[in-house]
Protein backbone atom coordinates (compact mmCIF):
# COMPACT_ATOMS: atom_id res chain seq x y z
CA UNK A 1 0.00 0.00 0.00
CA UNK A 2 2.60 2.62 0.72
CA UNK A 3 4.11 3.66 -2.73
CA UNK A 4 0.10 3.37 -4.49
CA UNK A 5 -1.90 6.57 -5.26
CA UNK A 6 -5.34 5.82 -2.81
CA UNK A 7 -8.36 5.93 -3.89
CA UNK A 8 -10.38 7.25 -1.82
CA UNK A 9 -14.65 7.65 -2.36
CA UNK A 10 -16.29 10.39 -0.58
CA UNK A 11 -19.99 10.41 0.10
CA UNK A 12 -20.95 13.60 2.97
CA UNK A 13 -24.74 12.34 2.38
CA UNK A 14 -27.23 14.16 4.08
CA UNK A 15 -27.94 17.23 7.33
CA UNK A 16 -24.44 17.11 9.22
CA UNK A 17 -22.98 14.99 7.17
CA UNK A 18 -21.98 17.63 4.52
CA UNK A 19 -20.44 19.64 7.17
CA UNK A 20 -18.51 17.27 9.39
CA UNK A 21 -16.77 15.84 6.10
CA UNK A 22 -15.61 18.95 4.62
CA UNK A 23 -13.86 19.24 8.28
CA UNK A 24 -12.62 16.01 7.94
CA UNK A 25 -11.12 16.31 4.29
CA UNK A 26 -9.14 19.20 5.34
CA UNK A 27 -7.36 17.20 8.14
CA UNK A 28 -6.80 14.56 5.06
CA UNK A 29 -4.96 17.00 2.88
CA UNK A 30 -2.45 17.96 5.74
CA UNK A 31 -1.94 14.36 5.75
CA UNK A 32 -1.59 14.14 1.72
CA UNK A 33 0.63 17.07 1.83
CA UNK A 34 2.90 16.51 4.79
CA UNK A 35 3.66 12.62 3.92
CA UNK A 36 3.67 12.76 0.08
CA UNK A 37 0.76 10.17 -0.18
CA UNK A 38 -1.35 10.55 -2.92
CA UNK A 39 -5.34 10.60 -2.46
CA UNK A 40 -7.51 10.21 -5.31
CA UNK A 41 -10.50 11.41 -3.99
CA UNK A 42 -13.88 11.34 -5.58
CA UNK A 43 -17.36 12.58 -4.11
CA UNK A 44 -20.45 10.64 -5.11
CA UNK A 45 -24.13 11.25 -4.12
CA UNK A 46 -25.80 9.22 -1.35
CA UNK A 47 -29.20 9.27 0.74
CA UNK A 48 -31.65 11.52 0.39
CA UNK A 49 -28.94 14.26 -1.50
CA UNK A 50 -29.14 11.35 -4.11
CA UNK A 51 -32.63 10.80 -3.77
CA UNK A 52 -33.52 14.56 -4.56
CA UNK A 53 -31.11 14.10 -7.52
CA UNK A 54 -31.48 11.12 -9.13
CA UNK A 55 -34.35 9.25 -7.54
CA UNK A 56 -32.84 6.92 -5.92
CA UNK A 57 -30.85 7.46 -2.43
CA UNK A 58 -27.70 4.85 -3.65
CA UNK A 59 -27.64 5.48 -7.70
CA UNK A 60 -25.20 2.83 -9.81
CA UNK A 61 -22.95 5.38 -10.41
CA UNK A 62 -22.19 6.11 -6.30
CA UNK A 63 -22.09 2.00 -6.20
CA UNK A 64 -19.75 1.96 -8.77
CA UNK A 65 -17.15 4.59 -7.12
CA UNK A 66 -17.73 2.67 -3.99
CA UNK A 67 -16.88 -0.66 -5.43
CA UNK A 68 -13.51 0.86 -7.12
CA UNK A 69 -12.17 2.49 -4.30
CA UNK A 70 -9.38 1.77 -1.89
CA UNK A 71 -12.17 2.60 0.76
CA UNK A 72 -15.20 5.07 1.21
CA UNK A 73 -15.58 7.46 3.41
CA UNK A 74 -19.23 8.53 4.55
CA UNK A 75 -20.94 11.66 6.45
CA UNK A 76 -24.66 10.16 7.19
CA UNK A 77 -27.61 9.96 5.66
CA UNK A 78 -31.43 10.32 6.69
CA UNK A 79 -33.80 13.10 7.73
CA UNK A 80 -37.49 13.58 8.32
CA UNK A 81 -37.61 15.30 4.54
CA UNK A 82 -37.65 11.24 3.40
CA UNK A 83 -38.88 9.39 5.90
CA UNK A 84 -42.46 8.78 4.52
CA UNK A 85 -40.93 7.49 1.51
CA UNK A 86 -41.32 3.86 1.03
CA UNK A 87 -38.26 1.69 2.54
CA UNK A 88 -37.12 1.13 -0.48
CA UNK A 89 -36.46 4.37 -1.64
CA UNK A 90 -35.31 5.93 1.98
CA UNK A 91 -31.79 7.29 2.65
CA UNK A 92 -30.81 4.45 5.21
CA UNK A 93 -31.32 2.12 2.51
CA UNK A 94 -28.07 3.46 0.43
CA UNK A 95 -25.49 2.95 4.11
CA UNK A 96 -27.33 -0.80 3.91
CA UNK A 97 -26.59 -1.51 0.47
CA UNK A 98 -23.51 -0.29 0.41
CA UNK A 99 -22.67 -2.04 3.76
CA UNK A 100 -24.55 -5.31 1.68
CA UNK A 101 -22.73 -5.15 -1.66
CA UNK A 102 -19.57 -4.14 -0.72
CA UNK A 103 -19.54 -7.44 1.75
CA UNK A 104 -18.59 -4.47 4.72
CA UNK A 105 -19.57 -7.28 7.62
CA UNK A 106 -17.50 -6.08 10.25
CA UNK A 107 -17.95 -2.93 12.06
CA UNK A 108 -15.77 -1.83 14.21
CA UNK A 109 -16.84 1.13 17.06
CA UNK A 110 -13.96 1.69 19.58
CA UNK A 111 -15.39 3.50 22.36
CA UNK A 112 -13.21 5.49 24.03
CA UNK A 113 -13.01 8.49 26.36
CA UNK A 114 -10.92 11.21 25.88
CA UNK A 115 -9.68 12.75 29.41
CA UNK A 116 -10.37 16.42 28.90
CA UNK A 117 -14.36 15.21 28.30
CA UNK A 118 -14.61 12.89 31.69
CA UNK A 119 -17.00 15.73 32.72
CA UNK A 120 -18.88 16.08 30.00
CA UNK A 121 -20.41 12.14 29.90
CA UNK A 122 -23.84 11.80 31.77
CA UNK A 123 -22.12 8.73 33.94
CA UNK A 124 -20.22 9.73 36.80
CA UNK A 125 -16.38 10.37 36.30
CA UNK A 126 -15.05 7.40 38.20
CA UNK A 127 -16.86 4.99 36.01
CA UNK A 128 -15.54 5.93 32.83
CA UNK A 129 -12.15 7.37 33.34
CA UNK A 130 -9.81 5.09 31.10
CA UNK A 131 -12.52 3.43 28.87
CA UNK A 132 -11.05 2.07 25.98
CA UNK A 133 -13.86 -0.88 24.68
CA UNK A 134 -14.10 -2.08 20.91
CA UNK A 135 -17.28 -3.12 19.57
CA UNK A 136 -17.58 -5.34 17.38
CA UNK A 137 -20.80 -5.33 15.49
CA UNK A 138 -21.97 -7.70 12.49
CA UNK A 139 -22.72 -5.78 9.93
CA UNK A 140 -24.55 -7.59 6.67
CA UNK A 141 -26.83 -10.18 8.96
CA UNK A 142 -29.42 -10.69 11.34
CA UNK A 143 -33.04 -8.45 11.21
CA UNK A 144 -31.51 -6.08 8.95
CA UNK A 145 -31.45 -7.94 6.16
CA UNK A 146 -33.68 -11.06 6.64
CA UNK A 147 -36.31 -12.35 4.67
CA UNK A 148 -39.87 -12.24 4.86
CA UNK A 149 -40.23 -8.69 5.86
CA UNK A 150 -42.83 -6.18 5.51
CA UNK A 151 -46.31 -4.88 5.66
CA UNK A 152 -49.45 -7.27 4.66
CA UNK A 153 -52.77 -7.46 5.68
CA UNK A 154 -54.68 -10.77 6.63
CA UNK A 155 -58.19 -11.02 7.23
CA UNK A 156 -58.61 -6.73 7.46
CA UNK A 157 -55.93 -7.10 10.41
CA UNK A 158 -51.99 -5.50 9.54
CA UNK A 159 -49.26 -7.30 9.72
CA UNK A 160 -45.64 -6.94 10.11
CA UNK A 161 -43.02 -8.78 10.13
CA UNK A 162 -39.02 -8.87 10.55
CA UNK A 163 -36.53 -11.92 10.09
CA UNK A 164 -33.73 -12.53 12.62
CA UNK A 165 -31.67 -15.04 10.98
CA UNK A 166 -27.91 -15.64 11.17
CA UNK A 167 -26.16 -18.74 9.46
CA UNK A 168 -23.18 -20.07 11.46
CA UNK A 169 -20.79 -19.30 8.16
CA UNK A 170 -22.04 -15.75 8.91
CA UNK A 171 -21.47 -16.45 13.29
CA UNK A 172 -18.08 -17.44 12.33
CA UNK A 173 -16.54 -14.65 9.64
CA UNK A 174 -17.41 -12.77 12.47
CA UNK A 175 -16.22 -14.37 15.79
CA UNK A 176 -12.95 -14.95 14.11
CA UNK A 177 -12.27 -11.18 13.51
CA UNK A 178 -13.27 -9.93 17.11
CA UNK A 179 -11.52 -12.63 18.29
CA UNK A 180 -7.91 -11.53 16.54
CA UNK A 181 -9.11 -8.25 17.76
CA UNK A 182 -8.92 -9.50 21.25
CA UNK A 183 -5.97 -10.92 21.11
CA UNK A 184 -4.29 -8.02 19.98
CA UNK A 185 -5.92 -5.63 23.00
CA UNK A 186 -6.79 -6.74 26.05
CA UNK A 187 -7.64 -10.95 25.67
CA UNK A 188 -11.04 -10.03 26.91
CA UNK A 189 -14.19 -11.03 24.64
CA UNK A 190 -17.80 -10.84 25.66
CA UNK A 191 -20.44 -12.21 23.27
CA UNK A 192 -23.70 -10.64 23.40
CA UNK A 193 -27.12 -12.39 22.27
CA UNK A 194 -30.34 -13.11 23.57
CA UNK A 195 -29.63 -17.35 23.99
CA UNK A 196 -32.67 -17.36 26.55
CA UNK A 197 -35.57 -16.86 23.89
CA UNK A 198 -33.89 -16.11 20.51
CA UNK A 199 -32.97 -19.26 18.50
CA UNK A 200 -30.82 -17.48 16.32
CA UNK A 201 -28.56 -16.17 18.55
CA UNK A 202 -28.39 -19.56 20.49
CA UNK A 203 -26.84 -20.40 17.17
CA UNK A 204 -24.72 -17.48 18.08
CA UNK A 205 -23.44 -18.66 21.42
CA UNK A 206 -22.49 -21.79 20.14
CA UNK A 207 -20.56 -20.82 17.19
CA UNK A 208 -18.52 -18.36 19.15
CA UNK A 209 -18.00 -20.72 21.88
CA UNK A 210 -16.70 -22.93 18.62
CA UNK A 211 -14.30 -20.83 17.40
CA UNK A 212 -13.13 -19.59 21.00
CA UNK A 213 -11.36 -23.28 20.97
CA UNK A 214 -8.82 -22.04 18.40
CA UNK A 215 -8.29 -18.54 20.32
CA UNK A 216 -7.11 -19.96 24.02
CA UNK A 217 -5.17 -17.08 25.31
CA UNK A 218 -8.69 -15.07 25.03
CA UNK A 219 -11.39 -15.38 28.03
CA UNK A 220 -14.90 -15.72 26.47
CA UNK A 221 -18.25 -14.57 27.98
CA UNK A 222 -21.30 -14.30 27.15
CA UNK A 223 -23.87 -11.92 28.01
CA UNK A 224 -27.56 -11.69 27.21
CA UNK A 225 -27.99 -8.15 25.67
CA UNK A 226 -30.35 -6.97 28.73
CA UNK A 227 -27.79 -7.33 31.10
CA UNK A 228 -25.02 -6.06 28.54
CA UNK A 229 -26.83 -2.80 28.42
CA UNK A 230 -27.62 -2.84 32.16
CA UNK A 231 -23.23 -3.59 32.77
CA UNK A 232 -22.80 -0.68 30.41
CA UNK A 233 -23.56 1.70 32.82
CA UNK A 234 -22.94 0.15 35.86
CA UNK A 235 -19.27 -1.00 35.46
CA UNK A 236 -18.05 -0.41 31.57
CA UNK A 237 -14.56 -1.10 32.35
CA UNK A 238 -14.93 -4.97 32.87
CA UNK A 239 -15.51 -4.15 28.71
CA UNK A 240 -12.58 -5.06 26.47
CA UNK A 241 -14.25 -6.65 23.03
CA UNK A 242 -17.77 -6.87 23.30
CA UNK A 243 -18.96 -8.84 20.01
CA UNK A 244 -22.52 -8.50 19.13
CA UNK A 245 -25.37 -8.71 16.61
CA UNK A 246 -26.08 -6.09 13.71
CA UNK A 247 -29.23 -5.00 15.85
CA UNK A 248 -28.02 -5.39 19.43
CA UNK A 249 -24.46 -3.90 17.84
CA UNK A 250 -26.49 -0.83 16.78
CA UNK A 251 -28.25 -0.31 20.28
CA UNK A 252 -25.48 -0.61 22.34
CA UNK A 253 -22.97 0.96 20.38
CA UNK A 254 -25.42 4.12 20.64
CA UNK A 255 -25.30 3.59 24.64
CA UNK A 256 -22.20 3.39 25.00
CA UNK A 257 -21.09 6.00 22.70
CA UNK A 258 -22.56 8.49 25.94
CA UNK A 259 -20.02 7.13 28.19
CA UNK A 260 -17.54 8.91 26.00
CA UNK A 261 -19.28 12.59 26.45
CA UNK A 262 -21.24 12.46 23.47
CA UNK A 263 -22.20 10.64 20.12
CA UNK A 264 -20.53 13.01 18.19
CA UNK A 265 -17.04 11.66 19.21
CA UNK A 266 -16.87 8.05 17.53
CA UNK A 267 -15.97 6.73 14.25
CA UNK A 268 -16.27 3.19 12.98
CA UNK A 269 -14.65 0.99 10.53
CA UNK A 270 -16.73 -1.41 8.07
CA UNK A 271 -14.84 -3.78 6.28
CA UNK A 272 -15.43 -7.12 4.82
CA UNK A 273 -12.68 -9.27 2.72
CA UNK A 274 -11.24 -6.54 0.73
CA UNK A 275 -13.89 -2.89 0.58
CA UNK A 276 -13.82 -0.57 4.28
CA UNK A 277 -15.89 1.98 5.20
CA UNK A 278 -15.26 4.75 7.40
CA UNK A 279 -18.05 6.82 8.96
CA UNK A 280 -19.37 8.27 12.10
CA UNK A 281 -21.61 6.47 14.36
CA UNK A 282 -23.85 9.16 14.55
CA UNK A 283 -26.99 10.16 12.29
CA UNK A 284 -27.60 13.32 9.99
CA UNK A 285 -28.67 14.86 13.09
CA UNK A 286 -31.35 17.13 10.72
CA UNK A 287 -32.27 19.77 14.13
CA UNK A 288 -28.99 20.96 13.47
CA UNK A 289 -28.00 21.14 10.20
CA UNK A 290 -26.68 24.02 8.39
CA UNK A 291 -25.65 25.56 11.48
CA UNK A 292 -22.50 25.16 11.54
CA UNK A 293 -22.21 23.78 15.03
CA UNK A 294 -22.07 20.34 14.19
CA UNK A 295 -19.06 18.14 16.35
CA UNK A 296 -16.52 17.11 13.25
CA UNK A 297 -14.48 15.11 15.55
CA UNK A 298 -16.34 11.79 14.90
CA UNK A 299 -15.45 12.49 11.27
CA UNK A 300 -11.90 13.51 11.59
CA UNK A 301 -11.39 10.11 13.74
CA UNK A 302 -13.03 8.31 11.38
CA UNK A 303 -10.29 9.72 8.43
CA UNK A 304 -7.33 8.50 11.55
CA UNK A 305 -9.20 4.92 11.69
CA UNK A 306 -9.19 4.77 8.18
CA UNK A 307 -5.49 5.53 7.73
CA UNK A 308 -4.43 2.90 10.40
CA UNK A 309 -6.48 0.38 8.94
CA UNK A 310 -6.91 0.94 5.35
CA UNK A 311 -3.75 3.10 4.64
CA UNK A 312 -1.03 1.06 6.35
CA UNK A 313 -0.51 5.07 7.64
CA UNK A 314 -0.50 4.09 11.76
CA UNK A 315 1.96 7.04 12.60
CA UNK A 316 0.29 9.44 10.58
CA UNK A 317 -3.54 8.09 12.24
CA UNK A 318 -1.63 8.59 15.72
CA UNK A 319 -0.69 12.09 14.76
CA UNK A 320 -4.42 13.30 14.12
CA UNK A 321 -5.48 12.03 17.30
CA UNK A 322 -3.04 13.92 19.09
CA UNK A 323 -4.03 16.91 17.64
CA UNK A 324 -7.89 16.76 18.57
CA UNK A 325 -6.79 15.27 22.30
CA UNK A 326 -4.37 18.99 21.98
CA UNK A 327 -7.54 20.70 20.58
CA UNK A 328 -9.61 19.29 23.73
CA UNK A 329 -7.19 19.57 26.36
CA UNK A 330 -7.44 23.22 25.33
CA UNK A 331 -10.85 23.44 25.77
CA UNK A 332 -12.39 24.06 22.40
CA UNK A 333 -15.81 22.46 21.89
CA UNK A 334 -18.87 22.43 19.70
CA UNK A 335 -21.70 22.81 22.07
CA UNK A 336 -22.40 18.59 22.40
CA UNK A 337 -18.90 18.35 24.38
CA UNK A 338 -19.72 21.95 26.43
CA UNK A 339 -19.18 21.93 30.02
CA UNK A 340 -18.32 24.97 32.11
CA UNK A 341 -15.39 26.71 31.90
CA UNK A 342 -14.49 26.05 28.31
CA UNK A 343 -14.82 27.46 24.97
CA UNK A 344 -18.05 27.47 22.36
CA UNK A 345 -16.63 26.89 19.11
CA UNK A 346 -18.21 25.69 15.45
CA UNK A 347 -17.86 22.98 12.93
CA UNK A 348 -15.52 25.12 11.51
CA UNK A 349 -13.40 26.38 14.12
CA UNK A 350 -12.98 22.96 15.30
CA UNK A 351 -11.71 21.81 12.19
CA UNK A 352 -9.48 24.07 11.27
CA UNK A 353 -7.82 24.26 15.27
CA UNK A 354 -7.09 20.35 14.36
CA UNK A 355 -5.84 21.21 11.04
CA UNK A 356 -3.70 23.44 12.61
CA UNK A 357 -2.56 21.37 15.55
CA UNK A 358 -1.65 18.77 12.75
CA UNK A 359 0.47 20.94 10.80
CA UNK A 360 2.45 21.81 13.46
CA UNK A 361 3.31 18.22 14.81
CA UNK A 362 3.56 16.90 11.25
CA UNK A 363 7.31 16.19 10.49
C1 LIG B 1 -25.80 3.04 12.47
C2 LIG B 1 -27.12 3.65 12.03
C3 LIG B 1 -27.67 2.85 10.87
C4 LIG B 1 -27.92 1.45 11.37
C5 LIG B 1 -28.95 3.44 10.22
C6 LIG B 1 -28.74 4.87 9.79
C7 LIG B 1 -29.43 2.60 9.08
O1 LIG B 1 -27.99 3.75 13.09
O2 LIG B 1 -24.89 2.94 11.63
O3 LIG B 1 -25.69 2.69 13.63
O4 LIG B 1 -29.01 1.16 11.94
O5 LIG B 1 -27.07 0.59 11.17
MG1 LIG C 1 -27.15 3.22 14.98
Amino acid sequence: MRNKELNLAIFPGDGIGIEIIQEALKVLKVVSVKSSRKFNIQEGIIGGAAYDLAGNPLPEESMELAGKSDAVLLGAVGGPKWENLDYKLRPERALLGLRKQLGLFANLRPVVVFDSLIDTSTLKSEIIRNINIMIVRELTGDVYFGTPRGVHVENGNRIGINTMIYSEEEIRRIAKVAFEIAQKRGKNLVSVDKANVLESTQLWRDVVTEVSADFPDVTLRHMYVDNCAMQLIRNPLQFDVILTTNMFGDILSDEASMLTGSIGMLPSASLGRTKAMYEPIHGSAPDIAGKNIANPLAAILSVALMLRVSFDMPKEAEMIEKAVTDVLEKGLRTPDICQGGTKIVSTETMGEAVVEKLKEIMP
